[in-house]
């Protein structure tokens, strides 16, 4: 097997994604403008990164026996995700998420085959786990299945990135293991107690949390940037100025990226560089997977500047 893959075990959601002009009052039925579907889940969002930037990408995870689950595949497949080790149970997870005008978004997730992972299906893909250079983790599976894999794959070379999202207490064993944590400046501010009201309130907070983890953190700050913390770095990187219509995904977009330039051994700064220009174009699309640029599409924006 190729020693190089990212391995990405996580969700799979079929997205309803409704746009409008602001959310209902309570007691109120508000009229949208728009109704976007497609596929997402934060699991499946950054392995179609990854493959669309060309990374030999394998998802692990479980969608529904359904006409959303077939969807998904089809989906992921397409972008060049290995999809062989993707289980079908139960019903499809799905994401509905309401985006504003100017691209801010509310999400909720019904977890759906998502939540029906298990240790068991982990050891049967041992093989795929011990070959990974990234093995790549969020939050919208079970807890007990994201602490068995860090606990038992720390040891291999695949670096272990966890995106806390949607946020959860970990336990300081398992924290201490993760190579690489990715919060935005909401779970964050769970992780600490604290919340984040300026760039340098975000690098302080990354630096109360470093000693916690395995060495590295970055808090992405929506519209403003994102900071990245390292024990002998910090640095915050703002984000590019572009019309913005739908943030959906595009935290997952640039992790996606920003595990792209880490797998080519770039300096951190060009890394983070590198993922806020690949979201920076993800934003100004509608939609989740569908948004995010290929090599192709990032080297003509690129030419055309
Ligand atoms: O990060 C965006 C994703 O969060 C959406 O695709 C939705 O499915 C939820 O998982």
């Amino acid at each position: 097997m190729e020693s190089k893959n990212i391995v990405v075990i996580g969700s799979l959601n079929f997205d309803i994604i409704v746009k409008q002009q602001r959310m209902p009052k309570k007691g109120e039925t508000f009229i949208a403008d728009e109704l976007i579907q497609g596929p997402g889940g934060k699991g499946a969002n950054q392995a179609a990164q990854c493959a669309k930037l060309g990374l030999p990408t394998i998802m692990i995870g479980k969608v529904g026996d359904d006409r959303f689950g077939n969807a998904l595949l089809g989906s992921l497949t397409a972008v060049g995700v290995n999809t062989s080790y993707i289980k079908k149970l139960g019903s499809t997870g799905m994401g509905i998420v309401h985006v504003m005008p100017d691209g801010d978004y509310y999400s909720t997730i019904v977890k759906g085959a998502n939540d029906l992972i298990t240790v068991e299906d982990i050891d049967e893909v041992s093989h795929v786990l011990e070959a990974s250079s990234f093995i790549v983790l969020q939050q919208e599976i079970p807890d007990e299945v994201i602490e068995y894999v860090i606990s038992k794959y720390k040891h291999t070379n695949g670096k272990i990135v966890l995106n806390n999202a949607p946020a959860r207490v970990i336990k300081e064993n398992i924290l201490k293991c993760v190579d690489i944590l990715v919060v935005n400046e909401t779970e964050a501010s769970f992780m600490v107690g604290k919340s984040i009201k300026s760039v340098s309130d975000a690098i302080d907070m990354g630096k109360e949390m470093l000693p916690l983890t395995g060495g590295m953190i970055v808090i992405t700050l929506g519209k403003e940037g994102s900071v990245v913390i390292t024990p002998s770095y910090s640095e915050f990187f703002p984000a590019e100025n572009v019309l913005a219509v739908d943030a959906t995904g595009a935290g997952d977009s640039f992790i996606g990226a920003l595990i792209y330039a880490l797998s080519g051994d770039l300096p951190i700064d060009e890394c983070m560089k590198f993922a806020t220009h690949v979201s920076a174009i993800t934003v100004t699309k509608e939609g989740g997977q569908h948004s995010f640029p290929t090599q192709e599409d990032i080297e003509s924006i690129l030419f055309k500047n």
